[in-house]
């Protein structure tokens, strides 16, 4: 990776730097400059830096320090095969919450031997084909579930490791919309339930339990909630082993935040310590420690390209209408999120910056980028959507029968495609008109 030059004044540090930074005036994904992926693939584009996920990836490995610990990546947050790959050859497991999310893993290389299965709602498909496959552990999340798993397995004469998520009711302090531990949410097995539930998967055929984990939110910046959801369930361990339940691992979750604006981000080291310190003090450090992080390995690795198509100046607003949408990047709207937007060139002497909502094209007045950005434009720029990494091209929809994006990943001075664009007939392929009346 070539070195970043100095960034002039007016160019702002990217939130991924350095594997995003700018350099004679452009900003640059490594070694390749933005604007010539835009020119070969095309915009809007997704473009993502393997040294950023092997970054992330390391940071984990560093704060894991050779303990027993792993690291099933929360891949709905960026599933992209190349993605998967990548980690999977850094030796992660997967969390998966899906059939689909089963095959991609497959797809990619995964071991299905490290695949942990969450969700709410598993099909009986999505269950036989995991079975099959022979993924570490069900993330269970309802008595109805452990119910028809165990007559699933027990039809194909195989046996389901299970592992219940409990909803330990502890607060995220995070948006609602990714709160997930609280006991009003859809997700887990209230603790008060637990021990119950953990009492009838042991006298269920099929079943062999093997851990319990929890998932308490996304985008966590502090620790306390972390220990306090691992005191709840470290209680319940106690109590099963005196029930003669053993388990062989404690999931924590995913959830550990990123910097999208100022956010400090949590340490993961302190994290981790926390965590074995009172796992060992309570008699547990047998236990395997499973982590399902997806943004923080993902986040801040990609960026999403887009083209000015025209500058509108509105009596009460100056609008930059750009090529990217709601459909592209659903998160703005749905959660009311910050993404930073660079212009992926400094500007042009004598161009004025102006406070800006950066639009896209679709019909809904919820369709917005990005709200009073002072950005000085010119209609043809490029701009890039940071912290495109996580939670982005994945949520993309067709909507206004709009192609989903091209996603390129960098790797030095190389780039390589890793998903084309789609062509518009491909989006009404499948669908099929009955005959005329
Ligand atoms: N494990 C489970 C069971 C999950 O439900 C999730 C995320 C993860 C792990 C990974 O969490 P992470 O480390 O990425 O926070 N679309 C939202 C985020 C939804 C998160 C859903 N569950 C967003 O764009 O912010």
């Amino acid at each position: 990776m070539s070195q970043p030059t100095s960034v002039p004044a007016s160019l702002p540090e990217p939130v991924g730097a350095p594997y995003f930074h700018y350099e004679h005036g452009e900003l640059h994904a490594e070694g390749v400059p933005v604007g010539d992926l835009a020119r070969q693939h095309g915009s809007p584009l997704y473009v993502y830096s393997r040294a950023a996920l092997r970054a992330a990836w390391q940071r984990f490995e560093d704060a894991i320090d050779g303990r027993n610990a792993l690291v099933c990546y929360g891949m709905k947050a960026n599933s992209n095969l190349a993605v998967l790959r990548e980690f999977a050859r850094l030796g992660a497991g997967f969390d998966i919450v899906s059939g689909g999310e089963l095959a991609r893993v497959q797809a990619a290389g995964g071991d299905p031997g490290k695949v942990v299965f969450s969700g709410v709602g598993k099909q009986t498909w999505e269950i036989e084909a995991a079975l099959r496959a022979g993924v570490r552990s069900f993330n269970v999340e309802s008595v109805a579930e452990l119910r028809h798993l165990s007559a699933t397995a027990t039809r194909l004469g195989l046996t389901a490791p299970v592992s219940l998520r409990v909803n330990p009711d502890v607060d995220a302090h995070t948006h609602p919309y990714i709160s997930t531990g609280l006991k009003e949410n859809k997700f887990g097995i209230a603790i008060e339930e637990a021990e119950e539930a953990y009492r009838l998967a042991a006298a269920l055929p099929g079943l062999e339990i093997v851990g319990v984990d929890c998932h308490i939110g996304s985008q966590l910046t502090e620790i306390s909630p972390y220990l306090d959801a691992l005191d709840k369930l470290i209680n319940l361990i106690d109590a099963l082993a005196a029930d003669g339940i053993r388990l062989h691992h404690l999931d924590i979750g995913g959830g550990v935040g990123i910097r999208y604006r100022d956010e400090q981000p949590l340490s993961l080291r302190d994290l981790l310590d926390e965590v074995f310190l009172r796992l060992a003090a309570r008699g547990h450090g047998g236990l395997q420690l499973v982590m399902e992080p997806g943004r923080s390995l993902v986040g801040n690795a990609g960026i999403l390209v887009t083209e000015v198509l025209y500058l509108k100046h509105a009596e009460a607003k100056n609008f930059a209408i750009v090529d990217a949408a709601m459909t592209d990047l659903i998160r703005p709207t749905l959660y009311d999120a910050w993404h930073g937007v660079l212009p992926v060139r400094t500007p042009s002497a004598g161009c004025s910056a102006k406070l800006y909502d950066i639009v896209g094209p679709v019909c809904e007045s919820g369709d917005w980028l990005a709200r009073d950005r002072e950005l000085a434009l010119r209609q043809g720029d490029l701009l890039a959507v940071e912290s495109a990494g996580a939670y982005a091209f994945v949520m993309s929809s067709q909507y206004n029968t709009r192609p989903r994006a091209a996603e390129v990943l960098v790797d030095g001075a190389q780039a390589y495609l890793i998903r084309e664009r789609e062509q518009v007939p491909q989006l009404f392929a499948g669908e099929i008109l009955p005959p005329d009346a």
